[in-house]
């Protein structure tokens, strides 16, 4: 475990609860999607996870070690395990594009050439090279949100934290980022993003952790939790239409009770076609 959450209690000055008694586990290069509903305690939690909120009760490990909050610590943590935050204008705060990107390389440590190569490097990574010199504020909300993202695969973290990467970007921006993410995962990094999205987290999530008013109520393979109704109805999720073709399939004797399920559109139409 890279990093792990146990038994967190965070309740926000207003008395309202948002952690009660939170239990996660982070695998090492390995991708945790957070699923679960509006107010569930999803950002809440990453707020904790790179010790931007101090718990109330239980604690933060960090390589198996309680988490500490003194300055140097928490400047060696965030270095370790970058966050993008659900809302890109909290992230976004340099005049231009390229600024914003290539800052945190800069106060990582990183001299002015080896900044800007990073800040290219995420820059192109994220198809945003063209925006550089753009002013942050004058972007639209995908292009705000790419650059955030930008901002912090620059840094390149052991684990990259995600609050929703996905929203309000178009299906091409969906569809290049979760291929990015996948492939800075195979090179090593550790991968965790919240999603509305069940089917995303089927096709890029090792493991799901399903949310429910502050808790976890299951943390698991992806497909095994996607599969139970019961909890489904709970993290007011559906069941992604890739599963559906194949537990159908089982149920109608057309694969092996046992035989794999599709995790994806691609495979789901590839056990279409065999059975036509
Ligand atoms: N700044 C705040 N002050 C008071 N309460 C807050 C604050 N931020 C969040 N909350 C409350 O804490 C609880 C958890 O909120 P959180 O933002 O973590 O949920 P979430 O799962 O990320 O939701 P969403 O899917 O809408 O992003 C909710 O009841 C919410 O109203
Ligand atoms: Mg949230």
């Amino acid at each position: 475990m890279i990093l792990e959450a146990c038994g967190l209690e965070y309740s926000y000055p207003d008395g309202t609860c948002a952690l009660a008694g939170l239990d996660l586990q982070v695998g090492r290069a390995k991708r945790l999607a957070i699923l679960g509903p509006n107010g569930s305690g999803k950002t809440t939690l990453f707020l904790h996870l790179n010790g931007t909120l101090k718990p109330m009760a239980g604690q933060v490990m960090l390589d198996a070690k309680a988490a500490a909050y003194d300055r140097a610590a928490l400047t060696a943590w965030r270095r370790r395990v970058g966050l993008v935050l659900q809302d890109p204008d909290d992230q976004l705060f340099a005049p231009t594009v390229g600024e914003d990107v290539g800052y945190g390389p800069l106060q990582a440590g990183q001299s002015r050439a080896e900044a800007l190569a990073s800040a290219n490097w995420a820059m192109e990574a994220l198809r945003i090279a063209d925006l550089a010199s753009r002013p942050t504020h004058a972007l639209s909300y995908g292009q705000k949100k790419r650059a955030a993202i930008a901002g912090v695969v620059a840094m390149r973290p052991e684990a990259l934290l995600l609050d929703e990467p996905s929203a309000g970007l178009d299906a091409h921006g969906v569809s290049h980022l979760m291929a990015l993410l996948d492939h800075l995962v195979e090179g090593g990094m550790t991968l965790v993003f919240s999603t509305h999205d069940a089917e995303l987290a089927l096709a890029h999530a090792d493991q799901a952790a399903l949310f429910h008013q502050g808790r976890v109520l299951a943390q698991g393979e992806t497909t095994h939790l996607l599969c139970d109704e019961d909890l489904l109805k709970k993290a007011h999720l559906k069941r992604p239409w890739a599963l559906e073709v194949g537990l159908r399939a089982r149920q109608n004797g057309l694969i092996a009770s046992d035989a794999p399920l599709p995790t994806n559109r691609k495979d789901a139409l590839a056990l279409l076609d065999r059975m036509t």
